[in-house]
């Protein structure tokens, strides 16, 4: 399996944080954004791993993070996003680098307290299709939100006002290379962006989904809220720990 970070958009929400530099390059706590996500695939044993970004400062990624030797990584593959065409227009620039295998999707303002390695482990086995990874949230029309019917996630709506469930979508999906193709169906949304909610949809209709709940905290960091928050996570319980307190045991 391959990772994709995906760390291009305007980040617009954070003006005029992002108004010279990248979301994906502030800190959170005492690293730069774009560690977190890089750290929770090297953590589930995803090596190779391609970093998709554009918008302000695209070439300071290659400056700060350079092979990935800090990573303890050989090798960083870098691709750019022109434009704002949304998180599945930003995946289907990962079609060369997939070279028909499986991905692991993690987009670059999503930070977790723990790992994704049962998930991954749970989707080697699955042989296909895809997975996707739930949480709990107080707040889900900010996000993708399920509607579930007993273990079975039936549909996917982006942003609702009324959500179906109090579970987000997290910004962590694993596609097999079949992903491409629903790619190049896809039609912009009401905000002119490929949507991940309709990739998602897409391999629900084919019934070829799974998810798993997320132990430990989950959170994004696009807004100053999100932003503050992740950080005072980060620093009150660390990021990307191998265990997690309380957390269901495998
Ligand atoms: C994106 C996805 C959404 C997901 C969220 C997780 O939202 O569209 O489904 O729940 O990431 O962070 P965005 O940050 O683009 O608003």
């Amino acid at each position: 399996m391959k990772g994709v970070v995906l760390a291009g958009g305007l980040g617009s929400r954070l003006r005029p944080l992002t108004a010279v530099t990248n979301k994906h390059l502030l800190p959170v706590y005492n690293q730069p954004m774009i560690y977190y996500p890089i750290q929770t695939l090297v953590n589930a044993g995803v090596k190779d791993i391609m970093v998709v970004t554009g918008g302000n400062s695209a070439g300071d990624f290659l400056k700060l993070l350079g092979n990935g030797s800090m990573f303890g990584l050989k090798h960083l593959n870098y691709t750019y996003q022109e434009g704002e065409g949304g998180i599945a227009q930003a995946l289907a620039l990962a079609e060369h680098f997939a070279a028909g295998e499986p991905l692991c999707i993690v987009l670059g303002d999503n930070l977790i307290e723990g790992n994704i390695c049962r998930a991954v482990r749970a989707y080697r086995h699955q042989g296909g299709g895809a997975k996707i990874l739930l949480k709990k949230v107080h707040d889900p029309q900010r996000f993708g939100v399920p509607e579930i019917d007993g273990k079975r996630v039936v549909r996917i709506e982006e942003k609702p006002q009324q959500p179906k469930s109090d579970y987000a979508v997290i910004g962590i999906y694993m596609y097999d290379a079949g992903v491409f193709d629903i790619v190049r169906t896809l039609k912009p949304s009401a905000r002119g962006e490929l949507e991940i909610t309709d990739v998602n949809n897409a391999y629900i209709e084919r019934d070829e989904m799974t998810w798993d709940e997320l132990d430990g905290w989950w959170t994004d960091a696009g807004t100053f809220e999100s932003l503050l928050h992740a950080g005072r996570l980060v620093a009150e319980t660390g990021a990307n720990k191998m265990e997690v307190q309380g957390a269901n045991k495998d």
